[in-house]
């Protein structure tokens, strides 16, 4: 099988750009990554990808007058580097229906928790709020909803009582960097969609456990 071809999209720190660039670097993953795109310059994920000697695009949204036409000039990156998965990490952009709609199931998002409890922004911060026990991440193909898309992988951590945002955030965040490999590695392989569900050509072959 080729590697896949990766697009990484972010707007910040990049800790998982990455985890994922690690994975493929010690052949967990057999991917790699051809672009990493920020909509902020001067942000670490950008310094990190040239700093690796990867492809690195900025285009500051603010310079633009409408979300399509950030987006239109972001499509033809896209079309030069012809990505089978953009891979949000920390991308802090809204799509518009007509971007998802082009890369339909092609593009994945992780959210600091587990979905669909949480979703939007400051979600660590909600979950403190409401008192749960458990949270996690939750990596998912995006669709037009926020945060709605199908989940391809879930990964929880406890909530400690005398847990704060940063305390949640970091347990949550060593989750997270295991969930994008995870998903991307189930990703490699054969799946398809049945209603909301992701399903892998891998786990139906694999005899039930307790048989
Ligand atoms: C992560 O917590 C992710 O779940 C959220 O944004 C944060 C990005 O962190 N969508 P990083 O830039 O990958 O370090």
């Amino acid at each position: 099988m080729p590697p896949m071809r990766l697009a990484i999209l972010l707007s910040g720190r990049g800790s998982n750009f990455r985890a994922i660039h690690d994975a493929i670097e010690r052949r967990e993953l057999n991917a790699e990554i051809i672009l990493v795109f920020s909509n902020r310059p001067d942000v670490a994920g950008i310094s990190t990808a040239e700093s690796l000697g990867l492809r690195a695009e900025v285009l500051d949204h603010r310079n633009y007058r409408t979300r399509a036409g950030h987006e239109a000039d972001l499509s033809k990156i896209l079309e030069e580097v012809c990505p089978d998965y953009l891979v949000l990490a920390g991308y802090m952009r809204l799509l518009s229906p007509a971007f998802v709609e082009r890369y339909r199931n092609r593009v994945l998002n992780i959210h600091p928790a587990l979905l669909p409890s949480f979703p939007g922004v400051d979600a660590q911060a909600q979950a403190l709020a409401y008192g749960v026990k458990v949270s996690g991440c939750t990596v998912h193909l995006v669709d037009e909803s926020l945060d709605g898309g199908p989940v391809v992988v879930q990964r929880e951590v406890p909530v400690h009582d005398d847990d704060t945002v940063a305390t949640l955030s970091d347990r949550i965040l060593e989750q997270e960097h295991r969930a994008y490999v995870e998903a991307l590695q189930k990703l490699s392989g054969t799946w398809r969609i049945e209603g909301r569900r992701v399903v892998f050509a891998e786990e139906e072959k694999a005899p039930a456990r307790f048989l």
